[in-house]
C-alpha cells in the first residue's frame, strides 16, 4: 500500500508537471533570490500529490516545498518535491521531476523519482534495490576522479563562503575533469545510480531535493554522505553521492586536500 500510494502520487504530480510542460502562459513568481521561482504548476502537482497521499494515508506527516511542514503523530514522514528543476521547466527544458522520498521513524524507506518528458521513473525500496522502468540499475565501477564524469549544481543566491561552490568547480575544471550541470538534483542523484555519472555533490540542498534521490543511490550500490564523510542526513545542506568507489578521493578533492 505505501509503495502504491508512492507510485500512485508521483505519477499524478508528473501529469501535472507533463499538462503544464510548454505552456507559454504559465503563471511564475518568485521565491526569494531572483531566479527561485515557482509556478502554477509547482502548487497544482502538489496539490494532487498531497491529496493522493492524504486519500490513503489520512494521518500521515507530510514535508513540502510548496506548502510546508504538515505535521502529525505519525512515524511516517513524506517528503514532496512537487517539481525538481523548476528553472528547467519554466524555460521548457525537458530535466525535471517529480519527487517524493518516505521516511519511517526518521529513516528513508522509499523514493520515487520520475520525468515524465523522457519517461524515466526511478524507485527505490531500502534493502531492495533501486530501479528505473522496473529494471534494476547500478551506479558505475570508475576508480578514478580524473577519469570520471561528475555533476553538480548552485543554490539561487550565491554562497560566499571558504572552499565554495565556484572555487570548487574552478578545482575538477582546472584538471580537466567533467563537470555536467543539469539543474535538477533528484535527477543528478538518480543519473548516479543508474551509472551515467560516478559522483555529483552540492553545497546547499534541501531535504525534498535529495530525499527520494539519495536512496536510489544507496539502493544502487553507491555511497552518500556530507562533505565530512558522515552519513548523509537530508536536514543538512551538503551532499556528496558517488559509486563508492572515488569516494573518499571525492571528499578529498571538495576540501582541497589535494
Ligand atoms: C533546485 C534543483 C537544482 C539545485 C537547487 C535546487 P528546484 O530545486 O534541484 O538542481 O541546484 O539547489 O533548489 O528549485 O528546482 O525545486
Ligand atoms: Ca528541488
Ligand atoms: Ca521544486
Amino acid at each position: 500500500m505505501l509503495q502504491e500510494t508512492l507510485i500512485k502520487a508521483t505519477r499524478a504530480g508528473a501529469a501535472v508537471l507533463e499538462k503544464f510542460f510548454s505552456n507559454k502562459d504559465l503563471i511564475i513568481s518568485n521565491k526569494e533570490g531572483i531566479n527561485n521561482l515557482v509556478t502554477e504548476a509547482d502548487h497544482a502537482a502538489e496539490k494532487t500529490i498531497i491529496e493522493t497521499i492524504r486519500e490513503a494515508f489520512p494521518d500521515h506527516y507530510l514535508l513540502t516545498e510548496e506548502s510546508g511542514e504538515l505535521p502529525s503523530g505519525s512515524n511516517y514522514k513524506w517528503i514532496i518535491d512537487p517539481i525538481d528543476g523548476t528553472v528547467n521547466f519554466a524555460h521548457g527544458i525537458p530535466i525535471c521531476c517529480v519527487s517524493i522520498g518516505l521516511e519511517k521513524d526518521g529513516k528513508m524507506i522509499m523514493g520515487a523519482v520520475y520525468n515524465p518528458l523522457f519517461n524515466e521513473f526511478y524507485l527505490a525500496e531500502r534493502g531492495k534495490g533501486a530501479t528505473l522502468n522496473g529494471k534494476p540499475i547500478h551506479v558505475s565501477s570508475m576508480d578514478e576522479v580524473i577519469k570520471s564524469c561528475l555533476v553538480t549544481g548552485f543554490p539561487y543566491t550565491y554562497l560566499d563562503l571558504p572552499n565554495g561552490p565556484l572555487q570548487c568547480f574552478e578545482r575538477f575544471i582546472r584538471k580537466g575533469v567533467p563537470v555536467r550541470r543539469l539543474g535538477s538534483a533528484a535527477i543528478d542523484l538518480c543519473w548516479v545510480a543508474a551509472g551515467r555519472f560516478d559522483g555529483f555533490y552540492e553545497h546547499k540542498l534541501q531535504a525534498w531535493d535529495s530525499a527520494a534521490g539519495f536512496l536510489m543511490v544507496e539502493e544502487a550500490g553507491g555511497k552518500v554522505t556530507d562533505f565530512t564523510g558522515k552519513h548523509y542526513s537530508p536536514y543538512q545542506p551538503h551532499l556528496l553521492a558517488t559509486n563508492g568507489k572515488i569516494h573518499d578521493e571525492m571528499l578529498n578533492w571538495i576540501n582541497d586536500r589535494l
